[in-house]
């Protein structure tokens, strides 16, 4: 535990993205796990097409419009449920060794912290939802900023407000893309490889790579 800061992504890292559908996968249909799928694509998809044209939008906003896109590409799922899918992002399922890792960093003497393309109310009500407000020093939010992950300016508020070297920083995130971003902009990464994805922007390399967040308290 080397680092002064362990600064982590909130969707898919911290917070599980398919456990709104997975809550309400009998109600959707036979086909909710390809909805949920493409919901999460288009909305990174947005963010980045957004980011290149600044024409920012917040993104509940793009959660919105993919989750419109999404139940347009899958016209057996139950568009009933739209609103039960909303509020289900709003407190989605941390996975299960969040609390106790995050918490383990802090008692070791480290910050911990947020950096997300969510924005201040969606990260907000997750964390609070999760629980994991104790464990938590900072929430950093995008928002501010009106554009999103990966450009530099958005890792920048980590090191801008907490005035430490980037070095200083432990960056994990389970998007690769994420990983590519913070390790251009020379954050020390692990990438959270959750779900056996291969390898991808092989020159923009995390230092670690784990399973999950537990292999941050190894050695
Ligand atoms: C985040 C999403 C994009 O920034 O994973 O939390």
């Amino acid at each position: 535990m080397a680092h002064i800061c362990y600064v982590f992504d909130a969707y898919g890292t911290l917070f599980d993205v398919h456990s709104a559908v997975s809550r309400n996968a009998k109600e959707v249909g036979p086909e909710s796990a390809r909805l949920s799928e493409i919901w999460r694509n288009k909305q990174l998809e947005y963010t980045w097409t957004r980011s290149g044209m600044h024409q920012y939008k917040d993104f509940w906003q793009l959660t919105q419009e993919a989750l419109d896109f999404a139940f347009a590409a899958v016209p057996s799922a139950n568009i009933a449920k739209r609103q039960s899918l909303l509020d289900a992002y709003m407190t989605l399922d941390c996975y299960s060794e969040v609390k106790s890792v995050l918490a383990k960093l802090k008692d070791g003497g480290a910050r911990t912290g947020i950096l997300s393309n969510g924005s201040p109310d969606m990260l907000n009500s997750a964390v609070r939802s999760a629980g994991l407000e104790e464990v938590l020093d900072e929430s950093f939010s995008i928002h501010p900023l009106m554009v999103f992950k990966t450009s530099p300016e958005t890792y920048r508020m980590v090191t801008d407000h907490w005035k430490i070297e980037r070095s200083a920083v432990s960056f994990q995130s389970s998007n690769r893309w994420d990983i590519a971003g913070a390790a251009a902009f020379g954050f020390d990464c692990a990438w959270i490889n959750r779900t056996g994805q291969p390898d991808e922007y092989t020159d923009l390399a995390p230092t670690r790579v784990f399973k999950d967040l537990n292999g941050l308290l190894e050695n």
